[in-house]
């Protein structure tokens, strides 16, 4: 009897497993449909992961008006936010997503170049056991530089002093990517994190060629 319970409470668990493993991969479908549809020629892109309620990204498409900025964001309502501030300011080459930043990378057309993407003040995730949370590592970087020619350009913003060190060593295992202290920030206007805090630490790092 107890042998029959576990049997069905396993095929139970297992169904409920495959019915969200095949909404994910509807959503992935979806996402990869759209984005198609978006960019269906080459093109340049300046992108934000996390971005929010779309501060910083809103300032610099007003700024840099020729450009094509993405934001993305995994929650619908701060993307609505952006897609507020861009219609409020009449932003044409400016547009948010919600997705998540490894699937919107994979979902991504081959012939969309990243040049420049912005990552300000991730969740830090500060206890040790949630590090494996905190999306500037490996897989990111890895993705963003198979979209990314040489020179092109990421730059990471923390307040968080344990993640900066993080950040600086994720980069500096990766031969994909060179951190450049030196480089300048391209430009400056407060994201909703940063008008919160005090202080906080930058890096910019570069696509090096041929790795
Ligand atoms: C601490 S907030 C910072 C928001 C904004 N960059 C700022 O400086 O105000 C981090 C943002 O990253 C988003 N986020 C977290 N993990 C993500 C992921 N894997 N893909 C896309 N966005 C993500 C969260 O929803 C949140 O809006």
């Amino acid at each position: 009897m107890a042998q029959e319970e576990s049997r069905v409470t396993t095929g139970i668990v297992s169904d409920a497993r495959a019915a969200h493993e095949a909404m994910c991969q509807a959503t992935r479908d979806a996402l990869t449909r759209r984005l198609a549809e978006l960019f269906p020629e080459p093109v340049e892109m300046t992108l934000e992961i996390g971005c929010g309620h779309g501060h910083y990204l809103a300032a610099y498409s007003q700024a840099h008006p020729d450009e094509l900025c993405v934001g993305i964001d995994l929650v619908s309502k701060r993307v609505k936010k952006g897609e507020s501030k861009r219609d409020k300011r009449g932003l044409e080459r400016l547009m948010f997503l919600k997705a998540e930043a490894l699937e919107f990378l994979d979902a991504l057309p081959v012939h969309v170049s990243l040049k420049r993407v912005f990552v300000l003040f991730p969740d830090p995730w500060p206890k040790k056991r949630h590090w494996k949370n905190r999306f500037v590592q490996q897989p990111l970087l890895d993705k963003l530089a198979a979209r990314a020619q040489p020179g092109a350009m990421l730059y990471l913003r923390t307040d968080h002093a344990g993640y900066f060190d993080w950040m600086k060593e994720q980069v500096a295992v990766n031969p994909k990517w060179a951190a450049r202290a030196e480089a300048p920030w391209p430009f400056e206007a407060p994201s909703f994190f940063q008008n919160l805090m005090d202080s906080w630490q930058s890096l910019p790092v570069e696509r090096v060629a041929g790795k």
